[in-house]
């Protein structure tokens, strides 16, 4: 079969999509719609003409007040079922979810009903969708900690039925050992650990190294800059550390793909994925982002197969359903 045939047929694992980056335009009306909100765009290519980045924080800027539209616990469900659905036809078999609830309960809307919302998604998604699923709470970086703090111990009543921790929003002077306290009590209290190590500047090193020696967090999300420090691949490597790649979102907001860098991950035999970060907004879900890659770095068929059995492996999946994926 041709390439372009084998990314569209294979397996894959998503583990890096942020359901509120899946927030399509034709939902996003819909939304306002019957929430009986007015929203400055009116219709889904006036929406789109707003879909303009060339940074992380211009991205931010329209992802955030987005989210004004999604208010009820019907409304989480639907964004995380219009997800699982299209992940489902790209034959996705199985997903971990990030959610922002502070960017929600900041602006009033209760903890339990983003996350009840969710769930109900979540629980439907393998008998009606023929997809895993499972969520990933993300601490918004450039909020206090102290309100990392407060959305942890909200979340410990569904410590089991969220399955990590995971920290998003502006990497910029807001660097992962600020919240270690806050991920050592997630992981006390059986929360997986993931951070996004991202920002393509100096201090981008100094980042990956708290998050892999202080932190020791269970995955890393982007982190391919990590090519430039040999010694802390070399741990990652040893440890087995999953990197979640997002091609397509890299492309907006560190201006390349990172193409040589996921390569010369996967060469080095870390566990690299690929992913669709904030699909709606960067213009492709998993499958996409794999074929736009597979172009990129002119990957053959066993490096495509490769990064496929890599997202089930870098998975928090238990490892006898990670060899039923497989
Ligand atoms: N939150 C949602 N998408 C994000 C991204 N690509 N980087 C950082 N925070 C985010
Ligand atoms: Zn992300």
């Amino acid at each position: 079969p041709s390439l372009a045939a084998l990314v569209t047929d294979l397996p894959a694992c998503e583990l890096h999509v942020h359901l509120e980056g899946t927030l399509e335009p034709e939902l996003l009306l819909g939304l306002a719609a019957r929430n009986g909100i007015e929203l400055p765009t009116t219709t889904v290519e006036e929406v789109r003409a707003t879909h303009v980045f060339d940074s992380l924080a211009s991205f931010l800027a329209v992802y955030y007040p987005a989210m004004e539209v999604l208010q009820t616990r019907r409304d989480f469900f639907d964004l995380a079922t219009a997800y699982l659905t299209r992940a489902a036809a790209q034959n996705v078999r199985r997903a971990e979810m990030f959610f922002d609830p502070q960017a929600h309960t900041s602006r009033g809307v209760p903890f339990e009903v983003v996350v009840e919302g969710l769930l109900d998604a979540v629980e439907r998604a393998p008998g009606e969708l023929g997809i895993d699923a499972e969520l990933i709470l993300c601490f918004l970086r450039d909020h206090p900690v102290a309100s990392a703090e407060e959305t942890l111990t909200a979340a410990l009543p569904y410590a089991g039925r969220i399955l990590g921790v995971g920290l998003d929003s502006d990497e910029r002077d807001h660097p992962p050992a600020d919240f270690a306290a806050v991920f050592a009590r997630a992981r006390a209290a059986g929360f997986k650990l993931t951070m996004h190590c991202d920002i393509d500047q100096q201090g981008t090193l100094e980042h990956l190294r708290q998050v892999i020696e202080d932190i020791a967090v269970d995955r890393i999300d982007h982190g391919s800059n990590i090519v430039d420090a040999p010694d802390l691949l070399a741990v990652a490597v040893q440890r087995g550390l999953g990197f979640t790649a997002c091609p397509l979102s890299n492309g907006f907001v560190t201006e390349q793909m990172k193409a040589p860098e996921i390569v010369t991950l996967l060469r080095a035999g870390a566990k690299v994925c690929v992913n669709g970060d904030d699909p709606a907004y960067f213009g492709g879900y998993l499958k996409e982002n794999l074929a736009a890659l597979a172009a990129a770095a002119d990957l053959s068929a066993a490096d495509v197969v490769q990064l496929a059995r890599n997202s089930f492996e870098a998975s928090w999946a238990p490892s006898e359903r990670i060899a039923e994926y497989l």
